[in-house]
């Protein structure tokens, strides 16, 4: 017997019911993106392996365990499907030198692949919205990038559900410092820590910080932070960011132990979070990475990025209750022979003016026809008989409660000419709720 076809572990559909919030939450980021001068990129959803070993880290989770990665049956290069958009951004921006002249402000939206272990809010397909500053080196950047996200979060209708933690992990040279010590500290307690932390220690002893062990926690308390072993440039920009939030009136928390996942930060890291998704409570994600490009081979341009989730942003407006409002959808009924020909002219003369216009397909009698209208969320239905197109009329009912208990009094059914049709129509949604 055939095996059953079904999507990949990890990897989700998204169904017409769903299809409009996600459509909302893009819209909405977009339009932010650019009110803050951000341009649309986009990149290849397949990169060369060696960009993202090199870029993210290779003693990373992402890189050791998690990267869908084959070789490529022709070129017998290795590729890997993005686990995340940053590094194929500065590598493009390398390629083509686009920050040759001047910073570059870019985003991005789309998919990104991390063979996880799947749960809610983590996938192994999941969509992020990027967004990148290239070649600005100053803590005002930073600031924008958080403030940027604290103004979508309220243009969602999020702002009560997310916090944001912020924290420097200094320059490269004090983070070399600071690893011998940490490595030191942890050293004498290797008792304390699991498999998983000893096999760290000399790989990535940052991320031991990060454990959530809670047999670890008062360890991990007492090891020395990496606040206390920076420069003083790099504790200059913090001070900086720090201040130019608290002018924004954000508040924010410091977290000596964030340290991010992707090797390739330096100084600012920050994260938004909320309590509403259980494990997976980060909602957004980045830093400041000034030394990515020249490791990936092009010329030193500091930068300062974030990736937001998009399927938790979705589950949180879910639980947020939130009510999208849309253009009032019109269907249009028809039944009979004149009545077709003379609807669609109808519906293409309504899309010219603007309109949303759902035609009926498939038949059906009116009852059945309504029936669809009213599963669809129509605000309102046309009904064409080849009496309406007889006369250049068509029959118009509403189809949502507030809309037929309106205080006017209008009358739930009526006829209208068409040529009248499109002013009556926007004086009616002007005037109604809907709902
Ligand atoms: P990241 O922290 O790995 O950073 O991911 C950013 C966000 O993507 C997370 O906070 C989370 O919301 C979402 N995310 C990550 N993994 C998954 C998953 N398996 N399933 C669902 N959502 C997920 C980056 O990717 C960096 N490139 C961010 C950045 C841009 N830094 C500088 N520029």
């Amino acid at each position: 017997m055939n095996k059953k076809l079904q999507a990949v572990r990890g990897m989700n559909d998204i169904l017409p019911a769903d299809g409009r919030l996600w459509l909302y939450l893009e819209d909405t980021a977009r339009r932010v993106f650019e009110q803050y001068g951000y341009q649309f990129v986009r990149m290849p959803v397949v990169e060369n392996t060696a960009l993202f070993v090199r870029g993210i880290g290779e003693t990373t989770d992402v890189v050791e365990k998690e990267m869908y990665t084959f070789e490529d049956s022709l070129s017998q290069e290795s590729l890997t499907l993005r686990p995340e958009a940053t590094a194929g951004i500065v590598r493009a921006a390398i390629e083509h030198n686009f920050t040759y002249e001047r910073g570059q402000r870019v985003w991005t939206v789309g998919p990104m692949f991390r063979h996880e272990r799947p749960q809610k809010g983590r996938y192994r397909q999941f969509y992020q919205l990027d967004v990148e500053a290239l070649g600005f080196s100053g803590p005002d950047v930073d600031a924008e990038q958080i403030i940027l996200l604290a103004r979508l979060w309220k243009a969602l209708g999020l702002d009560g559900m997310v916090t944001l933690k912020i924290n420097t992990i200094g320059d490269a040279a004090d983070r070399r410092a600071y690893r011998e010590r940490l490595i030191a500290y942890f050293s004498q307690h290797m008792d304390v820590l699991d498999d998983d932390s000893q096999r760290r220690l000399h790989r990535n002893p940052l991320r031991i910080l990060d454990s959530k062990n809670p047999t670890m926690q008062s360890v991990i308390g007492r090891a020395p932070r990496m606040i206390d072993h920076i420069g003083a440039d790099a504790r200059a920009h913090f001070d900086t960011l720090q201040k130019l939030l608290k002018e924004a009136g954000l508040h924010f928390d410091i977290d000596t132990r964030l340290v991010r996942g992707l090797d390739y930060y330096n100084r600012t890291v920050f994260e938004w979070v909320t309590d509403k998704l259980g494990a997976q409570g980060t909602v957004a994600g980045g830093g400041r990475y000034d030394g990515l490009f020249e490791q990936l081979g092009g010329k030193p341009t500091p930068a300062c990025g974030f990736a937001a989730g998009i399927e938790r942003l979705i589950l949180l407006l879910q639980d947020s209750g939130a009510r999208i409002t849309e253009m009032p959808l019109i269907y249009l009924a028809f039944l009979g022979e004149n009545a077709a020909g003379f609807s669609w002219r109808i519906a293409e003369m309504l899309r010219d003016q603007g309109f949303f216009v759902e035609m009926n397909a498939g038949g059906g009698n009116f009852k059945v026809q309504m029936k669809k209208a009213d599963a669809k969320g129509a605000r309102i239905a046309l009904i064409v008989g080849d009496d309406e197109a007889q006369n250049q009329e068509v029959t118009v009912k509403w189809l949502r409660e507030n809309d037929k208990t309106n205080e006017a009094g209008r009358a739930e059914q009526e006829r209208v000419a068409v040529t009248a049709l499109p002013k009556w129509l926007n004086e009616q949604f002007e005037n109604t709720r809907g709902a």
